[in-house]
């Protein structure tokens, strides 16, 4: 374990390629909101972590909520050093030890059953995509206090606090830019009063099948934020 670290740069083409055998949630549950993150947005996500910050290979990952384990593996396959995956929902957990069974990555990922305010440890990095909210109002806020006791540097993904269609057109045009974006204040001030500085804040377009009864159109397309938040 720990041995299998990946010296070469894997491109963002064959990240997407692996994480799209990652099986998603056979039969998610709209009040956990558990939708399965992209697997283009969680490569640019992973890729980012890994090779613009290097906070990835050779590092300790905490995947909290992490559903079917995309996010929690594709670290393992870039080639971090150990990763823990938490979700409250034995459904999930199941599925992403079957995912790490299936994927080669079984020894070097943890799973875990329980709230993710159970968990204690410390870890260099943080990768998670929270539910945003639209069940339970401000259910992200949680997840970056968590993260924020749990490790030195995270990344979360937060819904664009309004409908920008300025910046929506501009994603939908230029696919491969990942703009830089102006944090939301509200979320700024909670990760600064948690002790957190915001390193940056990456906007893109994620789209999720229709999967639940309030999504009224076959594919729900909306802007997300990857907030890169440091320990201070
Ligand atoms: C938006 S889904 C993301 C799943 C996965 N990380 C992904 O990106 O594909 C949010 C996940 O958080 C889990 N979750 C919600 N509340 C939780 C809690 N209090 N403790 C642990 N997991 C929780 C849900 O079960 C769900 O799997």
């Amino acid at each position: 374990m720990g041995k299998v670290m990946q010296r070469r740069l894997v491109r963002k083409l064959e990240l997407e390629t692996f994480l799209s055998h990652i099986d998603s949630h056979p039969f998610p549950k709209p009040n956990l909101e558990q939708y399965t993150i992209p697997t283009d947005v969680a490569a640019t996500m992973l890729h980012m972590a890994a090779y613009t910050y290097d906070d990835v290979i050779d590092k300790t990952i905490l995947d909290l909520g992490c559903g079917t384990g995309r996010l929690a593996l594709g670290a393992a396959f870039l080639g971090a050093r150990h990763v823990v995956g938490i979700d409250v929902d034995r459904d999930a957990t199941k599925v992403a030890f079957e995912n790490s069974v299936k994927t080669g990555l079984k020894e070097k990922v943890q799973w875990i059953t329980g709230d993710i305010d159970a968990l204690q440890g410390s870890f260099d990095t943080v990768l998670q995509n929270p539910p945003f909210g639209i069940q339970k109002r401000r259910a992200d806020r949680k997840f970056v206090r968590k993260a924020l006791e749990s490790a030195k540097v995270i990344y979360s993904l937060h819904r664009h606090p309004e409908r920008d269609r300025i910046l929506l057109k501009k994603l939908k045009t230029q696919r491969a830019h990942i703009p830089l974006v102006t944090p939301s204040p509200f979320l700024e001030k909670f990760v600064e009063d948690h002790r957190g500085k915001i390193r940056a804040v990456h906007s893109m377009i994620m789209t999720v099948p229709h999967m639940f009864s309030f999504h009224c159109k076959k594919r729900h397309e909306f802007i997300v934020d990857l907030f890169v938040i440091e320990k201070k």
